[in-house]
């Protein structure tokens, strides 16, 4: 279901469960990607005369108010943006939300507080989540749920609250579910997937329904290093899962099997310590010294990853390839987003930290075909695991 089966929306309260958890040093916003791919479901709703409340989580509080988590930081941002005084209400169903959302005009958008501020947004219990979504939908006469970044999650905002209100996907739900199913549905190939990030444990549900679709599987970042040491080299320092060594040799068989390509660095950059000011030595995989932790893929890999996508035809990327947050190790990262930018097939980056790594290295957006606002939910996604926030607004529709 989109915004339009939801009818005349002039002078109606309509809740958008959006997903505004964006990365925070302090009170600053250091990356506003996720405000901003709210706008479109937001002006478009303020365009049609609707009195808009947002509801979102930020971080993981555990049931109960935190400054830190506050997303007040977020407000000024998104009024900026939409050229307009946001209101926000300190409570997220107490008398500032209620108050808040009575005082909207035609138009006119507030933020409420912290969903996660409230212990049933995340309850374990249904009958806990399903109170809390009912003091949710007071607050409204219709429901649009698009924080995609949060579909993934059986939360009381994003599927419970749905079965009680008219409800509609937003326009950003829908451009992620059709940008990555492009991908997963009869991708054209060569389809080439390219896997980095810090833990291995994230990513083996993806590699494992990826080994029977994709033509190539490019692995650096964090999670490579067990890779390296289940083919018997010493990682020294680096980032290791022990108990995932059986699980990736399997993967690695398989791929064999199945006649996947499966591409590993041949050369890493090392530092003595995980700093940002640690001096960076480029050594083959096989020579990581006892003392020393991978921090970035080499050059040699940059140059070979850069090889096996530029002819692909479909090219999906989640998780950076280094500690990209310090410039030093930073050039693996920038190899990878820099030949997908200029890749002539369909590109689309996933997971939060990727896209937060293209736009702080300073890629234009638009050089990619798709950059998802999900982590946890794209992957899951390609996966081809069942969303419930998806789900419920499919059985909805039904
Ligand atoms: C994310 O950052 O991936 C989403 O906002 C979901 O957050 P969560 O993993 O805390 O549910």
């Amino acid at each position: 279901k989109t915004i339009d089966s939801l009818g005349e929306l002039r002078g109606k309260r309509v809740l958008v469960r959006a997903d505004l958890n964006v990365p925070l040093d302090g009170t600053t916003i250091t990356d506003d990607g996720r405000i901003r791919a709210a706008l479109p479901t937001l002006t478009r709703l303020v365009e049609a005369g609707a009195r808009v409340a947002v509801i979102s989580h930020l971080g993981r509080p555990k049931g109960a108010p935190e400054e830190k988590y506050s997303l007040r930081p977020v407000v000024g941002r998104l009024g900026e943006l939409l050229g307009q005084d946001v209101a926000f209400a300190t409570d997220t169903v107490g008398s500032s939300a209620q108050e808040t959302v009575a005082g909207l005009a035609d138009g006119q958008v507030a933020v409420l507080e912290n969903l996660r501020f409230n212990p049933g947004e995340t309850a374990k219990t249904d009958e806990e989540r399903l109170a809390f979504a009912q003091e949710l939908a007071a607050l409204g006469d219709a429901f649009v749920s698009d924080g995609f970044g949060v579909v993934h999650r059986k939360q009381a905002s994003v599927y419970e609250l749905a079965t009680l209100l008219p409800a509609a996907a937003g326009e950003l739900v829908l451009r992620e579910v059709e940008s990555l199913r492009k991908v997963t549905d009869e991708p054209e190939r060569p389809f080439v997937v390219v896997l980095g990030g810090a833990k291995v444990a994230d990513k083996l549900g993806v590699i494992d329904s990826l080994l029977g679709k994709a033509d190539r599987i490019l692995i650096g970042g964090g999670m490579a290093y067990t890779f390296q040491k289940a083919l018997g080299h010493e990682v020294g320092q680096s980032l290791l899962d022990e108990s995932k060594l059986d699980v990736v040799t399997e993967y690695m068989e398989r791929a064999k099997a199945n006649g996947v390509e499966l591409v590993l660095p041949v050369d890493t950059v090392v530092a003595p310590e995980f700093s940002a000011d640690a001096a960076p030595t480029t050594v083959a995989v096989d020579q990581i010294p006892a003392d020393q932790e991978g921090m970035d893929i080499g050059p040699e890999t940059s140059k070979l990853f850069g090889e096996k996508i530029s002819d692909a035809a479909t090219v999906f990327w989640n998780g950076p390839m280094g500690v990209f947050e310090f410039p030093t190790f930073a050039a693996g990262t920038t190899a990878v987003a820099e030949v997908l930018s200029k890749a002539p097939g369909y590109t689309v980056v996933g997971g939060g930290d990727s896209a937060a790594a293209v736009r702080n290295l300073g890629f234009d957006e638009s050089l990619f075909d798709h950059i998802s606002t999900g982590g946890g939910a794209s992957l899951e996604l390609i996966e081809g695991k069942e969303l419930p926030g998806i789900s419920i607004l499919e059985e909805d529709a039904k």
